[in-house]
């Protein structure tokens, strides 16, 4: 039985797996593998692949045990819901499922709220094992930025932006980031729904326009800055650069080196996203490249992006 607080179900499509397993080697310290159990507490909504956390309470080889230990809590919670959470590799049918969480939800307690539930108590089973506890799902309205009313062809799609914030953030809340070359704000909105400070920078006036209208849409509050990313002074906790994109030529080898260099005078850990390969150019900067992976384009595997995770060595 594994020896863990946690376990975390992921869904993403196939062409954001090794995004997903970034994620989740930054978060987790370890990489998923179907499911994952773990001992860190991360808040599903910071991911754009976890969709529930399931915090374990009491475990159990077989079924009867596992009722009667719960019974023996006495768990009392007016508004709850019960609810059966298929973990991946579980091939239980719905009419079984329904049975359990019936189990459940006449050992527990209180008046149930099946619509607006305050907790949900759910069960679950992994190889063999029995587990009862309580799932926390993830939100899901962060789509709507799918939607924002200002885009353009070069903006990173909203999975790859929310995780960029994760691996930026390792899931801490009270970090302040930079979103070195915002664009039209991409990153940032992902930043701000999920409560970080996120300050952006773009030379380019008209995406620092796009940048605030976007912002201001959705209702959040953000400095952005009409600037060169090497005026900017502020320090912060790290930053995400999603480079310009025409990397082949020689001037933009150069545009490489300006960004990368002034972004780490500014923070000691660094998101980088590049079309081409620049792995050359970052270790010029004292940055170590603690983890790495590709992420293709859907349906157009002849489009890739690179993201690096790097971090200044002392
Ligand atoms: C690939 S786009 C970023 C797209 C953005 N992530 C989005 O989803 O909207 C790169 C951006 O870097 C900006 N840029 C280029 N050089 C810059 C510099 N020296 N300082 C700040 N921004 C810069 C460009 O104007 C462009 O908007």
């Amino acid at each position: 039985m594994p020896n863990s607080s946690y376990i975390y179900s992921f869904k993403h499509d196939v062409h954001h797996e090794e995004l997903c397993k970034l994620e989740s080697r930054q978060l987790f310290e370890e990489e998923l593998n179907r499911v994952l159990f773990s001992n860190t507490k991360i808040d599903p909504s910071i991911s754009a692949f976890i969709t529930n956390r399931f915090e374990i309470i009491l475990s159990a080889d077989d079924y009867d045990t596992l009722l009667e230990k719960i019974r023996a809590e006495n768990i009392h919670h007016p508004g709850f819901k019960a609810e059966y959470t298929v973990l991946e590799g579980d091939p239980m049918e719905y009419p079984e499922r329904l049975v359990r969480s019936r189990d459940i939800g006449t050992i527990v307690g209180g008046k149930p709220d099946f619509k607006n539930p305050v907790i949900i108590y759910s069960i679950c089973k992994f190889n063999d094992v029995w587990y009862f506890g309580i799932l926390v799902k993830r939100k899901t309205d962060w789509r709507k930025h799918q939607n924002k009313p200002y885009s353009f062809s070069n903006s990173l799609d909203i999975h790859i932006a929310k995780s960029l914030v994760s691996i930026a953030s390792n899931g801490n809340k009270n970090v302040k980031l930079l979103d070195a070359c915002c664009g039209v704000g991409t990153v940032m909105l992902e930043a701000c729904y999920a409560g970080l400070e996120i300050e952006g920078c773009d030379n380019n006036v008209k995406a620092i326009i796009n940048t605030r209208n976007n912002l201001e849409h959705y209702k959040y509050s953000s400095i952005s800055y009409y600037s060169d990313v090497k005026d900017l002074t502020q320090k912060y906790d790290a930053a995400i650069i999603d480079l310009p994109y025409n990397l082949y030529s020689y001037s933009n080898d150069i545009i490489t080196t300006n960004i990368i260099e002034s972004v780490v005078k500014l923070t000691s850990r660094v998101i980088i996203v590049s079309k081409s390969d620049i792995e050359a150019v970052i270790n010029n900067f004292g940055l170590k490249i603690n983890d790495f992976c590709n992420v293709e384009k859907r349906g157009r595997s002849s489009f890739k992006r690179s993201i690096w995770v790097c971090e200044k060595e002392n």
